[in-house]
């Protein structure tokens, strides 16, 4: 099935493969096999850090990108998603796992707030635009599925763990929310992955 031909309403998850440059739309939402079995090859491993187009990423969707032989998840939030991420953060330290789980902030306990779980966003955006997060449900290593779950966030069918909109754990055997890897805006429409 072609993107063009989902009819799942707002869902847009692309992959783009890292090594084939930003423009390689190959695949919609799927099920994918545990991480641990895609045996990603040296040259792919080997990619310290990638850059990522996210122009075309209209709020509301996501794409994902393979780096270093991982799905990571690039989600632009609209402010009805960011306001209802931020509506749950006085729960946080009765979630499953109270920790931000950011490569990004010097504070490795940081509590998982939705300021502590999303980019800095670049000149012009309001912040808690973009959340960046690996695409690895921290349960067993399957990839879970965007716009989706009990929290309209991500869901992963492989044992049932419901994650948020900012990515935490909500529900199911999932112990950790999904990590933050080292990410950043170097341009008004380029993150940098690593
Ligand atoms: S691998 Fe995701 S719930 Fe088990």
């Amino acid at each position: 099935m072609s993107h063009a031909d989902d009819t799942q309403g707002t869902r847009r998850d692309f992959l783009y493969y890292a090594t084939a440059g930003a423009g390689a739309v190959v695949t919609g939402a799927a099920v994918w096999p545990l991480v641990n079995q895609m045996n990603p090859s040296a040259d792919v491993q080997a990619l310290a850090s990638i850059r990522v187009d996210v122009s075309p990423v209209d709020p509301g969707t996501q794409i994902t990108v393979l780096w270093q032989g991982k799905p990571v998840f690039i989600r632009h939030r609209t402010g009805a998603e960011i306001a209802e991420a931020q509506s749950e953060d006085a729960d946080t330290e009765s979630m499953p796992d109270p920790l931000a789980r950011n490569e990004n902030l010097a504070i490795a306990d940081a509590p998982a707030t939705d300021a502590n779980r999303t980019l800095p966003s670049p000149e012009g955006e309001g912040e808690g635009a973009w959340i960046v997060q690996m695409g690895v449900c921290t349960h067993l290593g399957c990839v879970p599925l965007g716009d989706s779950g009990d929290f309209g966030g991500w869901f992963c069918p492989c044992h049932g763990s419901h994650y948020d909109k900012s990515g935490r754990i909500r529900k199911g055997p999932a112990p950790r929310n999904l990590p933050i890897p080292v990410a950043s805006f170097v341009d008004g429409s380029t993150i940098q992955l690593g």
